[in-house]
């Protein structure tokens, strides 16, 4: 897959569509999974249609539901999504509906947080659960890992898996996929990321097994790799599989880069499209900074996966401006940008860019908005441009 290298006739390489296996975003901007801890027993709510919906309406190319549970002692809070049962199908389905009636691919990630269960909603604490949370109702549950360390003082010890947990949750993983199909999704998303159960098999930190499952890079990148045969194997050939990764842990004897480019060259030989490139989580929280941020900072992790293992990549963190996320794929880095807090801030964040990227003529910008919107700002427009004033919002001239 090239880089799409915008030229002064055509439009931003934001912009360019991207088709993958069956499966074509009208542009290169995927909205980041985010966890609302919104959910009754793993079921989505108005909450989920209205935050997703919105960036739909807001222009993403992609927008993916957030880590959503295979299993329910897999969620991290008690407010997570979940697709471990048929009741938590339709309002999914509702949601990945209203995404693509509104041109927006709808995508979600199925993940298991592994020790990083059981935890508080962040406005809780976002840490283990306390006798507090309890009395809230919300009890604390059996967690499980590669190996019984927990993940930091206070927190709760993991049981080991056993070869017949994982045997069923392999089965978990398969009947998961198979509901996002029922559901309407057009990509899946396996969350190997930020400290949760199959990064926790990658990282030698997290997985000191003795089994097959454990030991050199090879046994910890088995049972990650089940998954993805699993996965896949359910999802249909024609939509496009992702799979995010910690690139880096970011910790003495943690997971480097050579790791995840080794991984990555595995999952595309078992039919995974895109390496969606985040770093950290293994201890603490997915945001707590253990590497140091800054603009694009796992963009160089991004660059790397896609140069050394030949695959398309996303990259995301701190990719706030328009033109920062334009160089990174005219750039060549990445073959997607993924847009997380910034779209909380601006869900319009899209079709700002595209404003702020283009000239800003309104008769060029103003059709990708949807028509209920557009049609009274491209006519407002021309007005505006004749008032004194400071210079218009988002717009380039
Ligand atoms: C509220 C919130 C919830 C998140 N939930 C998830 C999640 O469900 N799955 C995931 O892989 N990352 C999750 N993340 C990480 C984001 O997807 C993204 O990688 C991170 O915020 C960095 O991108 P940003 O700087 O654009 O926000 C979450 C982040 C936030 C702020």
């Amino acid at each position: 897959m090239t880089a799409p290298a915008q030229d002064a006739a055509s439009k931003p390489a934001l912009f360019s569509p991207i088709t993958l296996r069956g499966v074509t975003a009208k542009n290169r901007i995927l909205i980041s999974p985010m966890c609302q801890y919104s959910a009754d027993d793993g079921v989505a709510n108005d909450w989920h249609l209205v935050h997703l919906g919105k960036f739909a309406q807001g222009g993403a190319g992609t927008v993916m539901v957030e880590a959503t549970a295979i299993a329910p002692e897999g969620r991290i809070t008690h407010g997570d999504l979940g697709l471990w049962n048929d009741e938590q199908l339709p309002p999914l389905k509702r949601i990945a509906a209203f995404l693509r009636a509104n041109g927006s691919v709808p995508a979600i990630q199925l993940a298991h947080a592994g020790r990083k269960a059981s935890m508080q909603r962040p406005w809780y604490g976002n840490a283990a659960l306390t006798p507090d949370d309890a009395a809230r109702g919300d009890q604390p549950w059996r967690i499980v890992a590669p190996s019984p360390i927990p993940m930091d003082d206070g927190w709760l010890k993991p049981h080991e898996l056993t070869q017949a947990d994982l045997t069923q949750m392999l089965e978990d993983w398969r009947r998961a996929t198979l509901r996002a199909v029922s559901a309407g999704y057009d990509l899946l998303e396996v969350h190997c990321a930020h400290g949760y159960l199959l990064h926790e098999f990658l990282s030698p930190l997290s997985n000191l097994r003795n089994d097959q499952y454990g030991g050199d890079r090879a046994g910890r990148m088995r049972f990650p790799l089940q998954v993805i045969e699993t996965v896949r194997a359910a999802w249909p050939k024609d939509k496009p599989l992702f799979v995010r990764v910690s690139s880096v842990d970011g910790l003495d004897g943690g997971i480097v880069l050579e790791d995840s480019v080794a991984f990555a060259q595995e999952a595309k030989t078992r039919g995974v499209d895109v390496i969606d490139c985040s770093s950290g989580g293994l201890m603490g929280s997915a945001t707590a900074a253990r590497i140091p941020r800054g603009y694009s900072f796992q963009v160089p992790f991004a660059s790397e996966i896609r140069k050394q293992a030949n695959i398309a990549t996303m990259a995301v963190g701190l990719i706030l401006h328009p033109q920062q996320a334009e160089d990174v794929l005219a750039e060549g880095h990445a073959d997607i940008v993924a847009i997380g807090r910034e779209v909380l801030f601006d869900p319009n964040w899209p079709l700002h860019a595209e404003l702020s990227l283009t000239d800003g003529g309104a008769t060029e910008t103003f059709e990708n908005w949807p028509k209920q919107y557009g049609w009274w700002l491209e006519r407002r427009e021309p007005g505006l441009r004749k008032l004194d004033g400071p210079a218009l919002p988002f717009r380039k001239s």
